[in-house]
């Protein structure tokens, strides 16, 4: 039985959960590098609402569906769809979910993926809402995580440099924060650290948090998880100018740690190129995890695991 009909937020990514889905991604890896495509999926439709732009998530998504032969429907942008009309998401939703088994939906509204989970009566899943939480990514970077750590727990991981308005800053650190022993360093502009709000909320499931501008990947730094100034999220255009060179991983900052680097990508200005060939550098590797771990999510909330 599925664990939940709809995934909406990291805090459903229980431990337990995780344990049955990394099995799950396992075998979904070796059923893509032996036949390429499997049977799983074929009685289903996957409806793909991309209302935000994105190139990994709607991409994987895309190709997690057809490796289980399922069918797709689309909507790419908002001004492609009735939205621009004035239709409410709930319509959206009610419409949607008559021509498809389940709903993957990414959305500029922080919020819209709960309205469209309580609206929908098929399966949903939040592939980002708006600066809120993105789920599925944090899935990922699990997963990449155990398999470079061999661990979840009793790790120091460095967040920056955005961690107030990245999504994937938000799920990953949620989902992490119910391991134990788990310490965080958020880095990165004083305007950009994470909210009270979201802190508070770490320390309540027992993760340690500091927020720090200065950070030493040598000083027992385990994960660098690194993600671009979310240039679309800011009110102000003049604090991104100001902050999007300021901080940065370069070659000579990584060499020597042993410290993975992960980035949700797309890579804007926060990581240095030099830094790509470096063993730490894991970041396309964790970009390729994007299909068997979303494969597996389909096909358990689909019940098919
Ligand atoms: C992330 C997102 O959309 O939030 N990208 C992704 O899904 N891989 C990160 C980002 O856009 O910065």
């Amino acid at each position: 039985m599925r664990p939940f009909k709809s995934l909406i937020a990291a805090e459903q990514l229980t431990p337990d959960v995780i344990a049955q889905l990394f099995k799950a991604i396992d075998q979904m890896a070796e059923q893509i590098a032996e036949h390429g495509r499997i049977d799983l999926l074929e009685d289903k439709v996957v409806a793909l609402l991309f209302f935000e732009p994105s190139s990994r998530t709607m991409m994987s998504f895309q190709s997690a569906s057809q490796r289980l032969k399922a069918g797709m429907v689309f909507a790419q942008n908002a001004s492609s769809t009735s939205f621009e009309k004035g239709e409410s998401l709930e319509d959206l939703i009610r419409m949607v979910e008559s021509y498809s088994d389940i709903i993957v939906m990414r959305h500029a509204m922080p919020g819209s993926a709960q309205i469209a989970a309580q609206t929908s009566s098929v399966p949903f899943i939040n592939a980002g809402d708006g600066g809120n939480e993105h789920p599925t990514q944090a899935l990922i970077d699990v997963y990449t995580l155990n398999k470079h750590k061999g661990r979840l727990s009793d790790l120091n991981i460095v967040f920056g440099f955005d961690s107030l308005q990245s999504r994937s800053i938000h799920s990953l650190s949620r989902l992490l924060a119910q391991y134990p022993n788990n310490r965080f360093i958020f880095t990165g502009p004083t305007e950009l650290q994470p909210s009270k709000e979201m802190l508070d909320d770490l320390q309540a499931l027992g993760a340690k948090c500091e927020v720090t501008q200065e950070i030493d990947l040598r000083d027992n730094v385990d994960v660098a998880y690194i993600n671009r100034l979310q240039e679309e999220r800011f009110s102000d255009a003049q604090i991104f100018e100001q902050n999007r060179r300021r901080f940065r991983l370069d070659r000579a900052s990584v060499e020597g740690s042993n410290c993975i680097v992960m980035d949700p990508l797309p890579r804007i200005d926060e990581i240095d190129v030099e830094v790509d060939d470096l063993p730490n550098a894991v970041y396309f590797e964790q970009a390729s995890y994007g299909v068997p771990v979303r494969m597996a999510l389909l096909a358990m909330l689909l019940n098919k695991l």
